[in-house]
């Protein structure tokens, strides 16, 4: 069986949990896209665990694979490499040569570029991750194979140095002295990670053949990604399905299915428009607890938006969905959902490109009762589906007849064993 899972919304949809929860039925979990920008926290027994570059399904698969999509910052490799040891003791890991390298040079510019943005301010994670993308395409970028090579390290470091020069005025980075440090620091980590690299494309490939069960794990969600988000609000990769073939080199023609992951209500981290958002209300912000895994920033919160989950699905080809944070949501006494958009009195099937075209938005909702704190949690886990409560299987089976698309796995806490799925999964 060969998936991909990927969040539908704006990232932040509980893909760790979910994915960890599948993970078991994998031998291989692949990351084909994103860097330490993403935070999946993955909670087993009661005890969590926060990992950025490392995949959610790294706790029960055998094997992890950072494809070649990736941006990697490597001194927080080191350190997840560390806490997964700890966790999954004989997890076989395995780095793409290709995957790019951030420095922190990189985050440095990251909160320069943040910096000369005016209306247009994306609200980064200030992890770098725009910057190294830029070095990729720009072919300059400083690759994992890179680091077994000072010399090319300094010559790199150099000419994004020089190229960037200007906007690298007034740092550190002017001095030859930190750059010559950061080639060195560069250098050291090399010592301790290169024994990970790999090319992971025949690796991939190889065990395909070998009928194992691979799982592609996406970062962010289908709404930051750079071509079909909403731009500039996006993060510097492609984050929908079609993305593991670049960002892995597996074809998606192999792909058996396609899981889209998406939260009860809806979550965003930075600025740009939001067309279900709630103004003026933390209600379900705190309900939720909804504060960045990487940067602590409250997210913007709103209601679920139809017409977004819909382009999502398109976009992605999901076969499956699964939903996240249900049990939050039904602590809301009246729920909405997003459920048409309109300008100018016309309904549109199409998500706006121009950001104007989002002033001149209109939003239709309609009203679900909630259904309450979950006593029965357990009586749920036991027996499944039809266990649910009656108000919330409206909402769920609401979503499904205007998605058109089964609800296949229903989270309703953070651990692992908070989840049902239907028979599909089981
Ligand atoms: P960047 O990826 O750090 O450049 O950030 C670009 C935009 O994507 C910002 O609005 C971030 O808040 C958002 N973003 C990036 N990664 C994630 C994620 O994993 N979850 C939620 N938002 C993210």
């Amino acid at each position: 069986m060969i998936s991909v899972i990927l969040g539908l919304q704006f990232g932040d949809e509980g893909k760790g949990k979910i994915t960890d929860f599948i993970s078991r039925d994998f031998d291989d979990v692949v990351r084909f896209n994103g860097g330490s920008n993403a935070g999946h926290t993955v909670v087993i027994n009661g005890e969590k665990f926060k990992f950025h570059l490392v995949p959610s399904g790294a706790m029960q698969s055998s094997k992890v694979i950072l494809g070649n999509g990736m941006v990697i910052d490597p001194e927080e490799l080191i350190s997840e490499l560390e806490l997964l040891k700890k966790s999954n003791k004989n997890i076989d890991i395995k780095i793409s040569a290709g995957a790019h390298i951030v420095t922190k040079m990189h985050k440095c510019l990251d909160k320069k570029e943040e910096g000369i943005r005016s209306k247009l301010n994306i609200g980064t994670t200030s992890q770098g991750i725009g910057p190294t993308y830029e070095d990729k395409y720009a072919r300059t970028g400083i690759r994992f194979i890179d680091l077994s090579n000072k010399e090319i390290i300094k010559d790199k470091i150099e000419t994004i140095y020089n190229m960037k020069k200007n906007l690298l005025a007034g740092s550190i980075y002017e001095n030859p002295e930190e750059r010559n440090k950061m080639v060195d620091e560069l250098c050291s980590f090399g010592n301790s990670i290169l024994k990970y690299m790999d090319y992971t494309e025949n690796l991939i490939y190889n065990d395909y053949r070998k009928g194992k069960n691979i799982l592609f794990e996406g970062a962010q969600g289908g709404m930051l990604d750079i071509d079909f988000g909403i731009y500039p609000f996006v993060t510097s990769s492609n984050t929908i399905a079609g993305a593991l073939t670049t960002g892995s080199g597996f074809s998606f023609r192999k792909v058996n299915r396609v899981i889209g992951v998406f939260k009860a209500y809806t979550s965003k981290v930075g600025s740009g428009p939001f067309p279900s958002e709630i103004v003026n209300d933390s209600t379900l912000r705190d309900l939720g607890s909804e504060y960045g895994t990487t940067t602590g920033r409250p997210r913007r919160v709103g209601w679920l938006d139809i017409p977004l989950l819909k382009y999502t699905i398109m976009m992605n080809d999901v076969d499956s969905l699964a939903i996240t944070k249900v049990d939050i949501l039904g602590k809301m006494k009246t729920i909405k959902v997003a459920t048409k958009y309109t300008i100018d009195g016309k309904e549109i099937d199409y998500f706006p490109k121009r950001l104007e075209d989002f002033n001149k938005l209109h939003v239709d909702y309609v009203e679900f009762p909630g259904w309450g704190t979950i006593n029965n949690a357990e009586n749920i886990i036991a027996n499944g589906y039809d266990e649910l409560p009656e108000n919330m299987k409206k909402f769920l089976e609401f979503i499904e007849e205007k998605t058109g698309k089964t609800i296949d796995i229903i989270s309703l806490g953070e651990d692992r064993k908070m989840t049902i799925t239907k028979e599909i999964f089981n």
